[in-house]
């Protein structure tokens, strides 16, 4: 029978500021996500902090979107919200948008990635989370973990993913999805996910024919977009995503190979600007210069019938201080251009901070040109 593996995140109040979790706040997701572990709802689970955002990873047999289990996730932020309260963290209950659970945290604030697959013999997951950025950030490395053969060796080298995978994604502008072909339809894919803030890979699936299903999905990411929801900026949506690898899969080296490169992503301090993301262990998963800069953790598991088995960090390993090194240049670099575009977002992406309203106060200044 299939195993569903979800993983659901909030920023329920940071210490201090959007710095990081507080561990009161692991502390009673633990205790809360227990409880329902020992009751049977679900089989596992481990919380994350990924910067000021509490990420619950959780196994389970109820199947994507189950009322039950997002209706755990939005009782332990609401716990946590409780203590941010007591403890008076910043911006407590910040993601939880809505007053009252409806059925599905989506829509609600918190972030969703989540799949149900049949697991096989041996089954790696992993799970990256991201702090001080927005969903459209793993448009690169999936696409290059799924799709770039100069990242992934398996897909000229092994017959099992010779044949290329299946992108589903959606333009998060006018809510449609659309499924493309790799590499049939590479650079069809390119014009759309390089418009990062407006088409995210949702999910890739294997193709039909191949050794693992193709309607269960092999990745999946958040793609909630929280301004859209409150229709204002609420933080910058800071996203995840799980990965399945290995036997017809990218190997667990190729699938955290495209974090090599510490790329642009937009984010950072007031969701504003434009900075590297940088890979780190859970001990460095904390956003302090200029509210960053942008950075991701990624926790590797294997699962035992649901079980999981892990954590391992895997960025926590020197083969990626090269790229924490070129990430901080990076960042050094871009923040000397203060205020200025490329650094700020352009207009356009500033729509929803605080931007306009200091606009709107320079209206009337303005005269006509003869
Ligand atoms: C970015 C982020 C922070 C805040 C910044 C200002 O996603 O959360 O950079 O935007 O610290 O926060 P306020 O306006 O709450 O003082
Ligand atoms: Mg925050
Ligand atoms: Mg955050």
């Amino acid at each position: 029978s299939k195993i569903t593996v979800s993983l659901i995140k909030a920023d329920v109040g940071g210490l201090p500021g959007h710095v990081t979790v507080a561990d009161e706040h692991i502390e009673k997701a633990q205790e809360n996500l227990s409880i329902a572990k020992d009751s049977g709802l679900i089989i596992d689970f481990r919380v994350f902090r990924a910067g000021d955002d509490l990420e619950l990873v959780m196994t389970h047999k109820k199947g994507v979107d189950s009322e039950e289990i997002h209706k755990l996730a939005w009782d332990t932020f609401e716990k946590a919200t409780e203590i941010a309260k007591e403890l008076k963290l910043y911006g407590a209950g910040q993601d939880l948008l809505s007053d009252a659970f409806s059925g599905n945290v989506r829509g609600m604030g918190p972030g969703v990635a989540e799949m149900e697959f049949t697991e096989r013999g041996a089954e790696p997951v992993i799970a990256f989370m991201m702090d001080k950025t927005e969903p459209g950030a793993f448009n690169l490395p999936i696409f290059r973990m799924f799709a770039d053969p100069f990242n992934t060796a398996g897909l000229v080298i092994d017959p099992n993913l010779h044949n290329g995978f299946v992108f589903e994604i959606w333009d998060i502008y006018e809510h449609k999805r659309v499924l493309m072909n790799s590499p049939e339809e590479m650079y069809d894919i390119l014009a759309l996910i390089g418009a990062k803030s407006r088409f995210v890979i949702k999910r890739v699936f294997p193709k039909e024919g191949g050794k693992l299903p193709a309607d269960e999905p092999v990745a999946v990411i958040s793609t909630e977009k929280l301004y859209q929801i409150a229709g204002e900026y609420v933080g910058k949506d800071d996203p995840v995503a799980l990965v399945r690898a290995q036997s017809g899969l990218p190997a667990v080296g190729e699938v955290l190979e495209p974090f090599a490169f510490p790329h642009l992503v937009s984010g950072w301090m007031r969701g504003s600007h434009n900075g590297p993301l940088m890979p780190v262990p859970f001990h460095y998963s904390k956003c302090t210069r200029f509210d960053g800069p942008p950075r991701v953790i990624a926790a590797g598991f294997q699962l035992a019938n649901g079980r999981l088995v892990g954590p391992v960090d895997l960025f926590d390993d020197p083969a990626y201080d090269y790229t924490r090194q070129k990430a901080v240049e990076i960042a050094e670099y871009m923040r000397r251009h203060g205020p200025f575009e490329p650094h700020r977002l352009p207009m356009e992406d500033m729509e929803y901070t605080t931007l306009p309203k200091v606009m709107d106060r320079l209206k009337d200044r303005f005269e006509s040109i003869e």
